[in-house]
């Protein structure tokens, strides 16, 4: 179940469990380093801040998000589509429920907002040591098929990735776990993209049944064929352009 409350001027929603949520958000607004610490940064753009921390409740993943960019548009989007992060913490929740842990847990996710707007997120999320797919040298048949199973019962949860490729994979004791979801509202155009992304980026097999879900594929490989001839000739057009000017 996930509580819903305004909280220090926070849209705040986070898992139902107690108050613990709600104390490590109070020890991150106001920087209480007694209690929380920042052992390591994955990622920190103006606009993203991603890290793992420390906390009397245990370990979880930091992620706040800020947009900077497009933000009239943002704005005007927010308020005729689902809020997606509250959208990926009730699915979330609802999949865990049932047992089913691909996706990795979302705790908490409060938002500073304008009207519908989320103007800054913070997000709690549960931390899943281990590699990502992208870091392994190789990716077994049997890792590929455990994804395409895995990404079937995510889908037949309404749950999207949005990015499946292997920095989102990570291999963890428990088997392949997949972070960084969108929570875009599911649709099958939605899941077979995924599909298309992960057969592109770590080789899953696609599974297509409908002429529509094939016809979808082929269009989606074309235009990365396409987007990857490019980019291949402008290198190579770079390389050319090097050599000439020496
Ligand atoms: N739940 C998690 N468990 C372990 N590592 C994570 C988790 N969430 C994020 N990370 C690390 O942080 C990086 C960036 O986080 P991610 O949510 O994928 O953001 P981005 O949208 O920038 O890709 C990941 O590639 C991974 O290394
Ligand atoms: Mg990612």
């Amino acid at each position: 179940m996930i509580t819903k409350l305004k909280h220090r001027g926070f849209h705040v929603c986070h898992k139902s469990l107690d108050d613990r949520y709600l104390e490590i958000l109070d020890d991150i607004l106001s920087c209480n380093v007694k209690n929380i610490s920042i052992p390591m940064v994955f990622k920190s753009e103006p606009h993203t801040h991603v890290s793992l921390l420390d906390t009397r409740h245990g370990q979880f993943v930091l992620k706040i998000y800020s947009p900077r960019s497009k933000l009239a548009e943002r704005f005007a989007k927010s308020l005729f589509c689902k809020n997606y992060n509250e959208n990926l913490i009730h699915r979330i929740d609802e999949a865990e429920s049932d047992g089913y842990t691909f996706p990795n847990n979302f705790y908490l996710l409060a938002e500073r907002r304008v009207l519908t707007f989320a103007k800054v997120s913070i997000m709690l999320f549960e931390y899943i040591p281990g590699p990502e797919l992208r870091d392994i040298p190789a990716i077994t048949p049997a890792m590929k098929s455990e994804i395409k199973e895995s990404m079937r019962e995510m889908h037949a949860r309404e749950i999207i990735s949005g990015d499946a490729h292997g920095g989102n994979f990570i291999l963890s004791k428990q088997g392949i776990r997949i972070i960084d979801l969108s929570g875009k509202p599911y649709s099958a155009r939605r899941a077979v993209e995924d599909y298309v992304t992960a057969n592109i980026r770590l080789g899953v097999p696609v599974e297509t049944q409908s002429l529509w879900e094939k016809s979808l594929v082929a269009r989606r490989m074309k235009r990365h064929l396409k987007i990857k001839h490019r980019k291949m000739q402008s290198r190579r057009s770079s390389i050319d352009n090097n050599q000439t000017a020496h």
